[in-house]
């Protein structure tokens, strides 16, 4: 048997803007986790991937192209040259789906990396990020990359697209609540929502996105210097700033709001927006009542993550 996992991911600061080429900040989460097991199966059997979680039993061999499970699976057999082999792949994952916690990219990247392994291949997670991309192309058209690179390398990244994995120093842990609305949004459709914008108004959206470019380096040497009071400044910009971009919905403005009002440093949307995660930068003392707020407010499920300088996002 051979299994690998990927966690979940949280954007902090820069999403949208990004697919325009500006730099953002996410981070791994890793207390949610999406595994893939891999085993031998009988000649003749095919691969099948098991996913027990959302009820779907696919055959590689005669899934359609665009069925994500097997093109992850696919994507491996190009890169390593092998045909399709006689396995069976479990996979299981504590990430809620379309939410902004990037459960497609984990899901990916847990099938590319179990099944390159059970090939006898030690794929780098560069090389699986590149795979996972490819993967993530068929459902979100056109992705900047950042889900994947978090994911694949499963460490804070300074993220601008097409360049190379960049990481930073995190001068004193940072504690997020991520908070889901429980509303499922279509990580497409809020992008073709702000291309449409940009394509009426591409001045307005420009200088936008110019603005979120200049917060997030800021937020950068925030997070660098443990400066948790400015980052959560820059948290609240920038999510004035995806309002101006039309992501945003009655239900993230409340949970925004009242986190803020419990005293969070900084709340935002994080991701794609329309429905998914805020998340709210709060104090070891103050975090339990941000949490009580998010949870009164609607909020279906808050998790808390903590960034530090070991580089993983570690649970508490
Ligand atoms: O919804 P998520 O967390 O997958 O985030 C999408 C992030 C965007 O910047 C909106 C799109 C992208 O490809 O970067």
């Amino acid at each position: 048997m051979t299994s690998a996992s990927a966690p979940g991911k949280i954007i902090l600061c820069g999403e949208h803007a990004v697919v325009y080429d500006q730099p953002a900040i996410a981070i791994p989460v890793t207390q949610v986790r999406a595994t893939a097991r891999i085993e031998a199966a009988p000649d003749g059997s095919g691969l099948i991937i098991d996913a027990q979680d959302i009820n779907r039993r696919v055959e590689v061999s005669r899934a359609g192209a665009k069925e994500p499970l097997a093109a992850a699976a696919r994507v491996v057999l190009g890169r390593v040259g092998a045909p399709i082999p006689d396995a069976t792949i479990t996979l299981t994952s504590s990430i809620p789906v379309a939410s902004g916690l990037g459960s497609g990219a984990a899901v990916s990247t847990a099938i590319i990396r179990a099944l390159a392994l059970f090939l006898g291949h030690d794929l780098q997670s560069d090389q699986i990020s590149q795979l996972v991309y490819e993967v993530e192309k068929l459902h979100h058209g056109t992705p900047s990359g950042i889900d994947n690179t978090v994911i694949a390398h499963e460490r804070p990244v300074y993220f601008v697209r097409g360049r190379p994995l960049e990481t930073f120093r995190i001068g004193a842990p940072l504690r997020f609540l991520v908070a889901d609305s429980g509303l499922h949004s279509s990580t497409r459709e809020m992008v073709a929502g702000v291309r449409a914008a940009w394509q009426a108004e591409p001045a307005r959206l420009e200088r936008i996105f110019d603005v979120v470019g200049i917060l997030v380096r800021e937020a950068r040497r925030a997070i660098e210097t443990g400066a948790a009071q400015t980052l959560g400044e820059l948290m609240n910009e920038n999510h004035a700033l995806l309002v101006q971009m039309g992501v945003s919905s009655p239900a993230l403005e409340r949970l925004t709001d009242s986190a803020r009002r419990a005293g969070a440093l900084g709340a935002k949307l994080s991701g794609a927006g329309g429905g998914g995660n805020v998340i709210a930068l709060v104090e070891e003392e103050n975090a339990e009542d941000v949490e009580r707020a998010l949870n009164a407010t609607g909020a279906h499920r808050v998790i808390l993550t903590t960034a530090r300088e070991d580089a993983h996002a570690t649970q508490e």
